[in-house]
């Protein structure tokens, strides 16, 4: 039976973690994979997520099945820290969600949500957009199409392609996959101007919003990294949302996410409620309970949420200290290409915007491992490796 299957090539993004253990140079560098890093190269337990483990085992007393949708302190709490306080659509009675295994799981189930709804949905991704959206919506048997987003050569935004393309191509009840905030790949971000141009054209052509939130925090602070998925929220009758606690709380491991649907009306709420956990319960019947109760106790405390808002606050501070460190240490060493724009990018990855041949020698003559779209994780930059990082980007240059 299983003869028909081969071997395939490794995950363009977690087939590089294999390959940078594999290679014996101690000087080699990790970019790949988007973890956070401090400077030692190590990705820490956040302090409110220790001390929440700590409550967590004092008070949980069962591992009996939770309740279908999850832990719903934890969907309450990133409904509020995601649309924010007094949001219309929450208390509109609007919103129906259900906490995931992770960003993925929480694409995956709304892609199946949306395959019950309307199998021939063609979804509309950005050119480039992170490498598993497409398996991610696509496996679920939805179409994708991509519109124009980042310019390589001028290393920002193409807007009017893209608003040009939504405009004209993009067909009423189609869905744009936008990022919230910190966009992987490129980390080239919307202006809030821009997100209401977005949200005028979406509302004007009855275009249907799948935001994807997997980095909220990490661009320029937990409230600004939600604006476009906030004025969205207010201006659609319906868009879905999938958001990540991988990143800002570091619960990678854990696999905490939440996948949410901004419905028309409470009625339709209750309904698509029962929808996302049938589609749920039919791939993996409810989430793991650990990673959300965690984030549970630290968004229902007072106390906690405040020291996690700082631990946020000190991993974006941090990275946007290393892009500086970076583009400051290449013009140092005399670069023939201006990197100042990594300056204006945001979140935790950069786009070199260099060739794949010029990729593919940091990989293997320098041990620099990034993406092949020349993608880098701003976190694996340290003091202690910028001089010699820079230096090889110098030379393939
Ligand atoms: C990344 O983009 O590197 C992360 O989101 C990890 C992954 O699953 O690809």
């Amino acid at each position: 039976m299983f003869e028909v299957l081969k071997q395939l090539p490794a995950d363009p993004i977690l087939g590089l973690s294999a390959a940078f253990k594999q290679d014996n140079n101690p000087d080699k560098i990790d970019l790949g994979v988007g973890v956070y890093k401090d400077e030692q190269g190590k990705t820490p337990i956040l302090q409110a997520v220790q001390q929440a483990q700590v409550i967590l085992q004092g008070k949980e007393d069962s591992k009996t099945y939770i309740a279908p949708q999850g832990v719903q302190g934890f969907i309450d709490g990133m409904l509020t820290l995601l649309l924010g306080e007094a949001s219309p659509v929450i208390l509109a009675d609007r919103v129906a969600a259900v906490q995931a295994p992770g960003g993925c799981g929480s694409l995956r189930i709304l892609a199946e949500l949306v395959a019950r709804a309307n199998p021939d949905t063609t979804v509309w991704v950005s050119d480039p957009t992170w490498a598993n959206h497409i398996p991610l919506i696509g496996d679920a048997g939805l179409k994708i199409e991509t519109y124009p987003y980042f310019d390589k050569a001028s290393a920002s935004i193409k807007f009017d392609a893209m608003a040009e393309c939504l405009r004209t191509q993009v067909k009423a009840g189609d869905m744009v996959l936008l990022h919230g905030c910190c966009h992987n790949p490129t980390g080239a971000d919307l202006t809030p101007e821009q997100w209401h141009v977005i949200a005028d054209i979406v509302v004007e052509k009855g275009i249907v919003p799948f935001v994807d939130v997997a980095y909220q925090g990490f661009g320029d602070s937990l409230e600004q990294d939600a604006f476009g998925l906030r004025l969205l929220a207010s201006k659609v009758p319906e868009m879905v949302i999938a958001a990540s606690c991988s990143k800002n709380f570091g619960l990678y491991r854990e696999r905490v996410g939440l996948a949410a649907i901004v419905t028309q009306n409470s009625a339709q709420r209750t309904a698509i409620q029962t929808q996302i956990q049938s589609v749920a319960r039919a791939i993996y019947s409810m989430p793991p309970s650990y990673g959300g109760a965690l984030v549970d106790i630290i968004l229902n405390d007072t106390r906690l949420k405040r020291l996690w808002e700082t631990e946020v606050t000190d991993m974006r501070e941090r990275m946007k200290q290393l892009r500086a460190m970076l583009v400051e240490k290449l013009a140092e060493k005399g670069a023939s290409k201006d990197f100042g724009f990594i300056n204006q990018q945001k979140g935790m990855f950069t786009f070199l915007c260099i060739s794949p041949e010029q990729v593919d020698k940091l990989v293997k003559q320098h041990s620099v491992y990034l993406v092949g779209s020349s993608r880098i994780n701003v976190a694996g930059i340290s003091k202690g490796n910028v001089d010699r990082l820079a230096q090889a980007i110098v030379e393939v240059l």
